[in-house]
């Protein structure tokens, strides 16, 4: 049976997980998390969050309103189906560009990950911006073509009309907006170990490549 390097309760182990729209990370960082006692945050699940309240509740004020919400924010509120509805990836990649709104979802992450002693965000600034400080930072890349096909398949089950077509031109436009924004954009870290999901076999040998870099992390940190 495999052994697993296991972290004891004071070690502290900070992982950034970062990429593109369907490039695999938030598969990747639950799994490492699952495995390794990561407390996990999935930063887009944030942005889709504040991008579908701002839709529904039309705020006059959006900078106070969301200042106010994410301070009381519980992330059961976050496990919401409709976050991924389309209409709501797109409109949250236009709010992401916006400085106000990075600084209120920073001071959440922050907060989230000063909160614990093993963490692991994933998003599309944490190696760069929310945890430049990480032990581990991965980043995560795929084939337009694989990554649109990951996603038709997810979108496809909820609706039927949605064409492969669509899925891959909306990621593209809101993978482009991501990289090329001011604010905070989608960039590899200088030191980040790189996961090429459309190279792995599947979803173990991910798992195995992203074990085998922390399993040295904590040897490192911590001795075997
Ligand atoms: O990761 P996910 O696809 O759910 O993210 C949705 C959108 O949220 C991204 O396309 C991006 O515009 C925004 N985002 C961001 N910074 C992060 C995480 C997500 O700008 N750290």
């Amino acid at each position: 049976m495999e052994e697993i390097l296991k972290l004891k309760r004071q070690h502290k182990l900070v992982v950034a997980a970062d990429g593109g729209a369907a490039s695999g990370k938030t598969t990747g960082a639950k799994l490492i998390s699952k495995k390794y006692g990561l407390k996990f945050l999935s930063s887009g699940l944030l942005y889709r969050h504040a991008s579908y309240i701002l839709l529904k509740y039309k705020p006059k004020n959006i900078i106070p309103f969301l200042k106010n919400h994410f301070n009381n924010l519980s992330l059961k509120e976050l496990n919401n189906k409709n976050l991924h509805l389309p209409e709501i990836s797109a409109y949250t990649s236009v709010i992401a560009k916006k400085k106000k709104i990075r600084s209120i979802l920073k001071t959440y992450q922050k907060k989230f990950a000063n909160k614990y002693n093993k963490v692991c965000i994933e998003g599309r600034d944490i190696g760069t911006v929310i945890l430049p400080h990480a032990d581990i930072k991965f980043f995560f890349k795929c084939n337009l073509n694989i990554a649109a096909k990951r996603r038709f398949k997810e979108l496809r089950k909820r609706n039927k009309r949605i064409t492969f077509t669509e899925v891959k031109k909306a990621m593209r436009i809101r993978n482009n907006l991501d990289k090329k924004r001011k604010n905070s954009p989608l960039i590899q870290a200088k030191n980040a170990v790189i996961v090429q999901t459309d190279k792995l076999k599947n979803i173990k040998g991910m798992l195995n490549k992203m074990s085998e870099t922390i399993e040295e992390k904590i040897k490192e940190k911590y001795g075997s």
